[in-house]
C-alpha cells in the first residue's frame, strides 16, 4: 500500500487529482465497501474523492466518527458501528470503520475513511499503515 501510494502520488498535481489516485490504491484493501476521504475547511469536513455508494456530503468536526476523529486528531478504530452512538450511517452495509487524521503540523487537512461490511475488520496494523498514508499525503497537500 505505502509503495503503491508513493508510485502514484505527485506533488505537482491539483489535490484532486492525487486524492482521486489514492481512494483506488485504498480500495485494493480487502472487505471494504467504501474507502475515501473528507476535506477539512474550517471546523467542517466535505466529502472528497472516494470509491463506493454515494456518501453525507457535509460533517462538521465533532460528529460522526470522522468529525470526531478530525476534532481529537486521532485515529478512531469502530469494531461495531451499530454499536457506536457517535456514527452516521451513510451506508446500511458498514459494519466496521477507520478514520484517520491527515495532519500537518497541529492543523487537520481531512480524513481518510474506510468502511467494512464485516465487524472487526480493522487492526492496530492497518492503523499503522493508514497513519503512514496519511503523513505522504499531508507531504503532498496543497
Ligand atoms: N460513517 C461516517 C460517515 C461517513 S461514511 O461512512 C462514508 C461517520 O460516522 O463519520
Amino acid at each position: 500500500m505505502i509503495e503503491e501510494m508513493k508510485a502514484i502520488l505527485e506533488k505537482d498535481l491539483p489535490l484532486i487529482t492525487n486524492l482521486s489516485n489514492a481512494s483506488s490504491v485504498l480500495n485494493l484493501m480487502d472487505n471494504i465497501n467504501w474507502c475515501g476521504f473528507y476535506i477539512a475547511y474550517g471546523e467542517t469536513l466535505y466529502l472528497g474523492p472516494f470509491q463506493g455508494d454515494v456518501a453525507c456530503t457535509v460533517i462538521p468536526f465533532g460528529k460522526g466518527v470522522c468529525g470526531e476523529s478530525a476534532k481529537t486528531k486521532k485515529t478512531i478504530i469502530v469494531p461495531n458501528v451499530l454499536e457506536y452512538p457517535n456514527h452516521i450511517a451513510c451506508s446500511s452495509l458498514s459494519r466496521s470503520e477507520i478514520v484517520v487524521p491527515i495532519m500537518k503540523s497541529d492543523c487537520v487537512l481531512g480524513v481518510i475513511d474506510i468502511d467494512s461490511p464485516i465487524f472487526n475488520r480493522f487492526t492496530d496494523e492497518d492503523k499503522k499503515v493508514l497513519e503512514e498514508v496519511a503523513k505522504l499525503l499531508s507531504e503532498i497537500w496543497s
